[in-house]
Formats: structure tokens, sequence, C-alpha cells
């Protein structure tokens, strides 16, 4: 494995936490980092127990963990339920009547729902859902626009345990399709349409698109009333939102729930063509998003707290949803894109709701470089007093940037390393302890034992790449890969004996700060979304012109990697500028506008080694238009080299 960590060396600058920002912190030093990292790698059971003891239980765990590699149970015995710990128990003192959720649409609308009307509302749908017999353990996915009632809709099933399966609402029919498919879902929750920049998604036809020939495990879909179009409502399936909920009265208990039971399936990119569906459970996962809130992003009750994601991500799950609200926290809702109406939409939206905290992506942030400084200087950013990254690595010119010109030089920047398998945060700074270098997502979380190490699992010295693992189970990990056992143990815990492993590289340096390099397996990180190459491999070849297809990333100014993709076509099939067009409708459609490619190059046959694997090394450097060097000796033909230059598109 070769890791080009050159770049990474020549980077000097550190930032410490301003004095006054460690004075007010939960954690205001390294040595009081270092103290209860040490405790709780040292004594996990000690840590955590205190740590659980934050939340609210119905009954009290009998054990802290039970390991029997690679499956843990956490909290053996215990029984809570994840939306009474978010909202139920903030209802006894002055949080009953503090904004929860601050919502604005793309088109302008604001609502704010308090803790109490979160709560009524969550109740009120819970009982909706158990009125269509939705029944304990039964799997919902939820396909919605980023409206409160995406939230809402996660939290009653997590009030009556019900297990969702959240679908980002870019995704195409044929993907809601296999996820029903691969859950079992029984129901769907999603509305008539979502705003984005300035036209209309249409997901409740995708739902229908999906759901066609009726062969589906799926009985009902519930409509939430968005943008008001019209739409097709199936007799016998179909359900208005604002219909059932006249019928609901107001009380709805929360189930107490085992620990382990689970809470959500979310389905992410691997390395092989099929999206695996992600297993979190119900305790460990809401410490682990509450745990990080608490310490990461050190949240206060007085913050207005604004994590960009969609929902239909980890992200959004563990950081719009979960952690803030079992914090008691105000959580920021925001419906559409950051360029609409023009590209100083986020910043009015912390002028205008004093944001405190803001939580965004590096390929967020490269747009905003791009679009210019005028754009965020005309807005008062004075409140915010913490930022924070996520979905890949950040450049240093981006970081600086976000620490200057949005920071205004004094809010420290937490750039967050995790995983939809995690859960929640990894490794990542104490705002108020860690000194930061642009680049660097610094030190290991509490209970986090992260090492970096060679093909044989031995850790290597300071400043060599190599792989990142994880040397022991963490609260919130993934318990399973939904309905296979097998390949969630041959996927995360046998590519290095006795760690996990969820396709990282990086570089830890001699002050022990980590640096992550990106994905070191088949999968792309293409504007902060994860994305197989295979999956987009398969998508080409189910296209009727296409014999086969290759799919590498290209380093991109703005997204981190592009899509590009090498195709052979069937005999007699011409391989034109149309075809180059019609192949990215058709991957567009078959996975989502996330997967469009970027480029289609036409390719008489696909480099391949002796053994017949296509040597994606080779066109990796072909897509990004280096010289093709190292040995091409095992190439089985040379002359496909010289072919595979040539793009329709340029
Ligand atoms: C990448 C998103 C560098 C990484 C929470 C990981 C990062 C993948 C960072 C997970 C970071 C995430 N620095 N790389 N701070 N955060 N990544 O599952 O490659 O959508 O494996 O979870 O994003 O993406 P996922």
């Amino acid at each position: 494995m070769s890791i080009n960590i050159e770049s990474h060396q020549n980077e000097k600058r550190i930032f410490k936490p301003a004095k006054e920002f460690s004075r007010k912190a939960r954690i205001g030093s390294m040595a009081q980092y270092q103290a209860m990292y040490d405790e709780s790698i040292q004594r996990p059971d000690k840590f955590w127990a205190r740590e659980a003891a934050d939340l609210t239980w119905n009954t009290k765990w009998l054990k802290v963990l039970e390991w029997n590699p690679p499956f843990a149970r956490w909290f053996v015995g215990g029984k809570l339920n994840i939306s009474e710990n978010c909202l139920d128990r903030h209802l006894q003192g002055p949080r009953r009547n503090k904004a929860a959720i601050i919502w604005e649409g793309e088109p302008g609308e604001k609502r704010t729902l308090t803790y109490q009307q979160l709560h009524r509302e969550v109740c009120r749908f819970a009982n909706v859902l158990k009125r269509q017999k939705l029944r304990k353990g039964d799997r919902v996915i939820i396909y919605m626009p980023m409206i409160p009632e995406a939230a809402i809709a996660m939290l009653a099933c997590a009030r009556i345990g019900l297990t969702h399966s959240v679908v980002f609402g870019g995704f195409s029919a044929d993907s809601i399709r296999d996820r029903i498919a691969d859950c079992g879902a029984v129901a769907v929750i999603t509305a008539d349409g979502g705003y984005r920049r300035g036209s209309i998604v249409p997901l409740k036809k995708n739902v229908d698109d999906a759901l066609q020939g009726g062969t589906s495990t799926v009985k009902r879909v519930v409509v939430f009333r968005r943008t008001g179009q019209d739409i097709h409502i199936e007799e016998g399936r179909d359900v208005w939102w604002h219909r059932e909920m006249e019928y609901v009265d107001a009380q709805c208990p929360p189930v107490p729930l085992d620990s382990e039971h689970p809470l959500f399936i979310l389905y992410t990119s691997g390395s092989t063509g099929k999206p695996k569906g992600i297993l979190h459970t119900t305790a460990g996962y809401l410490l682990g998003a509450y745990i990080t809130c608490k310490y990461v992003f050190d949240l206060r009750d007085e913050d207005v707290y604004w994590c960009t994601a969609d929902v239909g991500w980890v992200t959004g799950h563990s950081y719009v949803v979960y952690g803030p609200l079992a914090m008691g926290a105000t959580t920021l809702m925001y419906e559409g894109a950051p360029n609409s109406p023009d590209n100083g939409r986020f910043w009015k939206i912390i002028e205008d709701y004093a944001v405190t905290i803001l939580y965004t992506a590096p390929t967020a942030i490269r747009a905003f470089i791009k679009w210019g400084d005028e754009w965020p200087k005309k807005y008062d950013l004075s409140s915010l007093r913490l930022l924070g990254t996520v979905g890949e690595p950040i450049n240093p010119e981006a970081w600086m940037w976000f620490h200057t010109v949005i920071g205004g030089g004094r809010c420290p920047i937490v750039d967050t390393w995790w995983q939809t398998e995690t859960g929640g945060h990894m490794i990542t700074p104490l705002p108020g302890a860690t000194p930061t270098t642009p680049g660097t997502a610094t030190r290991p979380f509490f209970g986090v034992d992260a090492a970096v190490v060679d093909d044989d699992g031995n850790e290597v010295p300071p400043n060599v790449g190599g792989k990142l693992v994880i040397r022991r189970p963490w609260p919130s990990m993934l318990r399973s890969i939904w309905g296979d056992k097998a390949r969630y143990k041959k996927t995360y815990w046998s590519e290095v004996a006795g760690c996990y492993f969820a396709g990282d590289g990086a570089v830890r340096d001699k002050q022990g700060n980590f640096w992550i390099i990106g994905r070191i397996d088949d999968v792309l990180n293409v504007a902060g979304h994860r994305l197989g190459t295979a999956e987009v491999e398969s998508a080409l070849v189910s296209h009727e012109a296409v014999a086969e297809a290759a799919v590498v990333g290209r380093p991109d100014e703005l997204k981190g990697q592009a899509v590009v993709c090498f195709v052979t076509v069937k005999q007699g099939v011409a391989a034109t500028k149309e075809l180059a067009a019609a192949l990215k409708k058709h991957v567009r459609s078959a996975i989502g506008p996330v997967a469009t490619p970027d480029d289609i190059r036409f390719a008489e046959a696909l480099p391949k080694t002796r053994s017949g694997k296509i040597m994606r090394r080779l066109l990796k450097e072909i897509a990004g238009g280096q010289t093709v060097t190292g040995d091409t000796t095992t190439l089985e033909d040379f002359s496909i080299l010289a072919k595979l230059g040539a793009s329709p598109d340029e």
C-alpha cells in the first residue's frame, strides 16, 4: 500500500484553544483529556457506566459489555427508550418551553417546535403508526425532505420500537426499492415532495415507482403534504399524514426497549455492488451520540446548534436529531441548498438565528471559497463560537478559510473523523483542550483505541502511512450488517486480525495526531458522500449498450473526488457522445444524482492483469491525467493504454 503523506508533513501551524474557551469548556486541558482517555481505556466499564448514568433508564443494565468478537452487546439487560431520552425527560424543567427544533424551509418559511410541542407531535405520530398496525421490530422506510416531520417520524418509530431506515431524499426509486427489499420494510413515510434549489423533488412519485408491480413488502405509505403538488394516492395503501393525525390523541407512553433493540438501519456504500444495511441498536448508539455532543461540541443550553447534514446520512441521525435532542439542545434544520436563493443563504441563517455552532462538510466549504468572501462578509457571524467539519479530509486551505472568514479567527474547529459504522465521532479534537493543525483530526475520542497498522497488523512508526484500525469495541459501533453477519465479520473484522477496519488510510505523527488520508478500498468520497465504485459499475453494466465498466475517482477541487467511468461497449454499439450522456442519465436514475458520472471514457478493452483483475491504479492515474508510472508488465494488451486517453466529453 502506498500513501502520499508528504504534503501533510509540511503543515506546522498550531492553533491552541483560547483561554476563555477552555475555561468554560467541560474538558479544558490536554491533561484532563489524557486522564479521562486513560481511564476510558484502562477501566472502560467504570468510565462508560458513569457516562451512561446521564441517560434515563427504565431498567439499569447488568453488565456494561459482553464481547464475543466481533459481536458486542452493550449495557446488557438494560432497558430505555430513545424518544423518552430526547423528549420526555426535558419536560420536567425549564427546557419544556425551549426550542428543540428551529426549522427554515428553502422557500423561507420558519417554524419552531419547543420540546413540549415536539413531544406532542411525536406522541401523536407514534399513535398514527400504531393505528396502522405497525408493531415493535417492524422496519419502516423514511424518505423525507429536511423538515421537522423527518425527525418526528424517526422519534415516533423509536418511541414504539419500530426500526427506521432513512433513505436520503436524493436517492432514486431503484435505491428505495433495493432498501425496502433488503430490510423487508412494511411501511414508508414520505412527503409529496421537497424543495431543492428552487425546484421540487418528486419524493412520492419515486416511492410509487419503487413500489410498482405490487410485490413489495410495503403495505402502508404515509404521506406528509409539503409542496401541495398533485400526487397519486393509491387506495388502500396510501394515507395522508394530516388526516391520520386527526384520529389520534397525544398520549403515547414510550416503550421500554432492550439496550440492544435495533434502532435503525442505514444503508451505505461498500466495495461490492450492493449497499449494506448498517445496524445500530438503542443504548450504545444513543450514548455515543450524546457523549460526543457533550464533549466534542461542548453543547450548552444556550447554544443554537446547526449541523447542515441531511437526515438521510448518519451525520443527520447522530448530530441533527438524536445527539442534540438527548442533550436538550436547540437544533437547527434547514431544508434546502446553500445557494438558494443566493450564495449567502447559510450566512443569513447564522445571522438570523444567532447560530453558535456550525457543523458542515469540507466540500461545502470549498464551494463557499469559490463563491467569494463577499457573501459571508455581508452578514453578522459574531454569534459563532465553534466550528466543525466531517465527511472527508479537509485541505489546509479550506481549514484556514473556515477559521478566518467564518470563525473570525476566534472559533476552534473540530475536524471529526467517523463513519456510518461508528455511529459517532471517533477521532476529533476537544475544542477546549486540543491544539489543532489544519488537516488533522487529532486524537482519539474517549474509549477509542485507534492505531495505524501495516498489512500484517503491526503498528507502524510515526509518519508512516498504514491502515486505520480500532482495536476494541465502543458503545456506538455497528452491531452487524442487516441480515448478513458473515459479511459484517468479513468486511470489518477480518482485514486486520482482531481489529475493526473500515477502509481508511492514515498516518500518526510524532505528537500522536492522526491524519486521515482517505479511503483505501474501492469506495469514493464524492462531495462528502460515500459511493462504491462497484455500485456505479453495476449500474453501468445494467445498460444494454455496456459490456464492461470500471469506475475510479479523480481528484476534484470542489467535490474531493469526481466519478470517472471507463466503459467498453457491446459489439455493434457506437461509442458516441449521445451514449455517454445516456449512460450518465442511466446511472443517475439507478442510484441518484450524487452518483452522476463526471466523465465517461470509452475503451476497446479494459487493462487487466494476467489473472483478469482490472488495473484500477492505472485507470486512476489515467483519469487523474498523470503520466502512467510503475510496473505495467502484467498488462494483457499494451495497446489499450493509448486508446484509453480519449473521452467523448472533451
Ligand atoms: C471519510 C460520515 C477525513 C472517511 C460521518 C470515512 C473523513 C468516510 C472524515 C465515512 C474526516 C469522514 N477526515 N475523512 N474528518 N470524516 N471521513 O459513512 O473516508 O458517510 O471512512 O460517515 O468519510 O463516511 P460516512
